[in-house]
């Protein structure tokens, strides 16, 4: 059944593949972004409407103007450590935006979210493996705009029917097989674009946050998952939502935890080229471990992890740093 299918945040990292994803299923989409971290060439011939959630006029266009069936929410700041450099920039853009998301949404009688949550709920795990069961204890302002906004959602079911998924990714990685679209923020801050940049000779290498975790080397470790996979955990969340109400999480992640330092060894094996580092200090806000237990999300979404090894993710994200089409999106 095709749908109109709003994307906030589509022209970003995850939501270009999401977007590209829903479009192979047949679904009308409309983006809506502020072009801060996203590309208007990453969804070329899908209509974009630019404009910013802390903006409500923005948004009351928006849903005017387009018929929406369901939201998938992807418009947020990301990154762990600037956000507890710069918490009041995070709570307003990830909290205060969501809320006037939810608003324009209820005011036009949009009652389906499909919300990217996050790993970084958990704070320090006390598991080995993380499901949706473990305490919720941000250790990072990022963490907590997420966790208020799961909050918000569960209370917005209660109180008005909204239904939603919250998916929390775990280490979002890898590109689209196609070469066409991958990851490319502007500053740079995660680990795999880093070291593939640092192999291409773009950068001079890479400092390791933190040699002194209780892990098998000392580097941090996390779960690595690939972009399309998340995208296609979406999807299942949007046929979830034909059948459930209510406000609902998932885990998304692949089960195995990589150290800092084997990831560079991966990607030296990929690339077939040295990767300079260097160890320095802790960066504020990390986790030590944080690997997902998501059979939840594989036995209630029926969601297939298709490109579950790690070299296979570096690999797509290898090719996508190479190809013709990261030009443009290198040089903003
Ligand atoms: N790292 C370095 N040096 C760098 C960059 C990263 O050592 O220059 C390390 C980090 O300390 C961390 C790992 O590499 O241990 C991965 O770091 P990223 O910045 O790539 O990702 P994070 O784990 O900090 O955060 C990511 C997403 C968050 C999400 C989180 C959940 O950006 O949105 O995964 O695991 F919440």
């Amino acid at each position: 059944m095709t749908r109109n299918i709003l994307v906030c945040g589509g022209a970003g990292y995850i939501g270009s593949h999401m977007v590209r994803l829903l479009r192979d299923h047949g679904h009308q989409v409309v983006v809506f972004d502020n072009l801060s971290q996203g590309h208007a060439a990453a969804i070329p011939g899908v209509e974009l409407v630019q404009g910013d959630l802390l903006n409500p006029a923005d948004l009351a266009d928006l849903f005017a103007r387009h018929p929406v069936d369901a939201v998938i929410h992807f418009a947020a700041l990301t990154a762990v450590g600037e956000s507890v450099a710069a918490p009041d920039r995070y709570y307003r853009n990830n909290v205060c935006g969501t809320l006037n998301l939810l608003d324009a949404m209820r005011r036009a009688g949009v009652d389906r979210l499909v919300f990217s949550s996050t790993a970084a709920v958990f704070g320090s795990p006390l598991t080995e493996l993380i499901d949706e069961t473990h305490p919720l204890a941000p250790i990072n302002p990022y963490g907590w705009s997420k966790r208020m906004t799961e909050q918000m959602l569960a209370d917005m079911a209660t109180a008005h029917g909204l239904r939603s998924v919250s998916l929390r990714y775990f280490n979002a990685a890898g590109a689209h097989p196609s070469g066409q679209i991958g990851e490319a923020h502007q500053p740079e801050t995660h680990l795999v674009p880093l070291v593939l940049l640092a192999a291409l000779g773009k950068r001079e290498g890479l400092a390791i946050f933190g040699s002194d975790y209780p892990t098998r080397d000392g580097t941090c470790i996390r779960d690595y998952v690939h972009v399309s996979d998340l995208a296609s955990a979406h999807l299942k969340a949007l046929d979830f939502m034909n059948h459930e109400t209510g406000a609902h999480v998932f885990n998304l992640g692949n089960g195995n935890g990589f150290t800092t330092l084997e990831v560079i060894e991966a990607a030296r094996r990929v690339t077939g080229r040295e990767i300079p580092f260097a160890m320095t200090g802790r960066r504020p806000g990390d986790a030590g471990i944080l690997v997902a237990d998501s059979r939840r999300a594989r036995e209630v979404l029926g969601w297939q992890p298709q490109y579950g090894e790690l070299e296979t993710i570096i690999d797509s994200a290898w090719r996508w740093h190479q190809a013709p089409a990261y030009g443009p999106f290198a040089s903003l």
